[in-house]
């Protein structure tokens, strides 16, 4: 079941549905996105300077994020040449129920923390529009959410985004930095290996 109740917490802006998606939903997502994993696998983006994530990544949708030697951008096809497969309807119910837009998001970026993987702090904004929100949604162990305001310098807070949480980064919000510091390795049962897996919608292609 997704709970369409009020968001239960502000974090700098940005809005959380604590525990949005119950235990139910969540199996059922992942073994929905062990298909979508099956025909777009994950890969270890490198960054321009050529420092491998140590977050594995995918994404599903029209169009899907990418960052290699080139930089960080969007593109049609996986890696390996492969159009992306479709967003499920389960994550798109999620984002009809919090996102407040009518559009439909491009992109569903899936993002795979085994242990030990962090996310250093940053703004999404490789978008058209920075007036559509971004929606996460996460599956699987703990992880020490951080994020502050649009400058890079600005104050943080933190919070322990646990799996059937969803969080909408919309507004002021739209533009904040933000990360993850570690996980809470082991403390859901949800993966069969344990670690942690992040959706994040967004509308990329306003054009
Ligand atoms: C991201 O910013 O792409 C991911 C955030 C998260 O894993 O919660
Ligand atoms: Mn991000």
């Amino acid at each position: 079941m997704i709970a369409r109740n009020k968001a239960s917490l502000d974090l700098n802006g940005a809005k959380i549905f604590k525990a949005m998606l119950d235990e139910d939903a969540q199996k059922s997502l992942v073994m929905t996105l062990r298909d979508v994993v099956a025909q777009a696998p994950f890969f270890h983006p490198v960054t321009r300077s050529g420092k491998q994530m140590s977050v594995q990544m995918t994404s599903a949708g029209r169009l899907g994020w990418v960052s290699d030697r080139r930089g960080y951008r969007y593109e049609a096809r996986h890696p390996d040449g492969a159009p992306w497969p479709d967003i499920p309807k389960a994550v798109r119910d999620v984002w009809r129920s919090v996102s407040d837009v009518e559009r439909e998001p491009d992109c569903c970026l899936i993002n795979f923390y085994r242990e030990g993987a962090k996310m250093g702090m940053h703004q999404d904004r490789d978008e058209g529009d920075y007036s559509y929100p971004v929606v996460s949604i996460s599956l699987g162990d703990d992880a020490l959410f951080r994020i502050g305001g649009p400058e890079r310098r600005g104050r943080t807070q933190s919070t322990w985004l646990q799996s059937g949480d969803v969080l909408v980064m919309g507004g002021a919000a739209r533009l904040a930095y933000h990360g993850v510091d570690r996980l809470r390795f082991g403390s859901s049962g949800l993966l069969k290996d344990h670690g942690r897996i992040n959706l994040t919608l967004r509308v990329v292609d306003t054009s």
